[in-house]
């Protein structure tokens, strides 16, 4: 089977409202190229769960708050394209920016709450981008279920807070983190790392388990928990870190003491280039 590749929303439309009238069930896996194993567990999940699976790629303009991060952000529809027929993927959507936002949207996405802290507060406007952008695909592909990665955990919260509170008929689905042999979570952002980088990028996801172990010991408080990872990242002079956090898994907001279904979330940079990944666990009963 090969990949039919379209690049207008009313192809795209048609293609899925086709498949939806024929009976088939519809599953919608976004992304922003640049397709790895990470991507690769999403359109998996959808083909078992759904009968007809498509692939939005986009490189999303108004959710870059640099400019040199867009840019840079690397580009090759083809490969995607490939990337997705070895994965039985029906159809690839990779409009141009002109087709997204033939004009600057004056409709912006705002989910409050949940965007406001760890990544929402250190890159204004990237969850309003995310938000605004999904709103927009979730209308031009009318998908049953649409999948995201644990990986970005605080995206996924608010596409989940964006589809509750605007009733979008979609049922989002979570997929674990997909990580290399040394824990570090796949990202079309690692291959920018040095050799030097990359060898030390697995403290973070070492960091994170750490503070896992201790909430899994028992450890309620949160200073003291965030400790047992910080002094990892710490060991290593090339690592800056971002933030660092313990929040509730669906608030995203900062817990203490450590209570409920929790994300340990953390952003760190590695020279240029910035890290993100979260674990979900679960505090010991009090
Ligand atoms: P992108 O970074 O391309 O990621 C697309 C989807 O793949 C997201 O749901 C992300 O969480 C998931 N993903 C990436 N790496 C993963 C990994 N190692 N394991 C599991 N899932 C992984 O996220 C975006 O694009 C954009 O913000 C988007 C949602 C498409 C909106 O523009």
């Amino acid at each position: 089977m090969t990949t039919q590749l379209v690049r207008t929303i009313a192809q795209a439309r048609s293609r899925v409202l086709d498949a939806r009238h024929a009976g088939f069930t519809t599953g919608l896996v976004p992304t922003m190229g640049d397709l790895h194993a990470g991507h690769g567990a999403l359109i998996e999940r959808a083909r078992r769960q759904t009968d007809f699976v498509v692939v939005s790629v986009f490189v999303n303009p108004i959710q870059f708050d640099r400019a040199s991060d867009y840019e840079k952000y690397a580009r090759d529809v083809q490969r995607d394209v490939e990337f997705c027929t070895a994965h039985g993927v029906d159809l690839v959507f990779a409009p141009d920016p002109a087709e997204m936002y033939p004009t600057p949207s004056q409709t912006l996405v705002e989910v409050s709450g949940v965007s406001e802290h760890l990544c929402g507060e250190f890159r204004p406007g990237h969850f309003r981008g995310v938000a605004t952008v999904l709103a927009k695909l979730f209308h031009i592909l009318p998908a049953d279920r649409a999948y995201f990665g644990e990986k970005d955990g605080q995206q996924l919260a608010v596409v989940r807070r964006m589809v509750a509170d605007l009733n979008f008929p979609v049922t989002i689905v979570a997929v674990p983190t997909v990580r290399d042999a040394d824990g570090l979570a796949l990202s079309s952002r690692n291959q920018r790392l040095t050799p030097e980088q990359r060898a030390i990028a697995p403290r973070l996801y070492q960091a994170l388990s750490a503070v896992s172990g201790k909430i899994a010991e028992g450890c309620k408080d949160a200073a003291e928990a965030k400790e047992a990872g910080l002094a990892i990242l710490r060991q290593e002079p090339l690592i800056r870190v971002e933030y660092f956090e313990i929040v509730g898994a669906a608030d995203m907001q900062p817990c203490n003491p450590v209570e409920g279904r929790v994300a340990i979330a953390a952003a760190i940079w590695l020279g240029e280039t910035r890290l993100i990944d979260n674990i979900l666990t679960a505090a010991q009963p009090s």
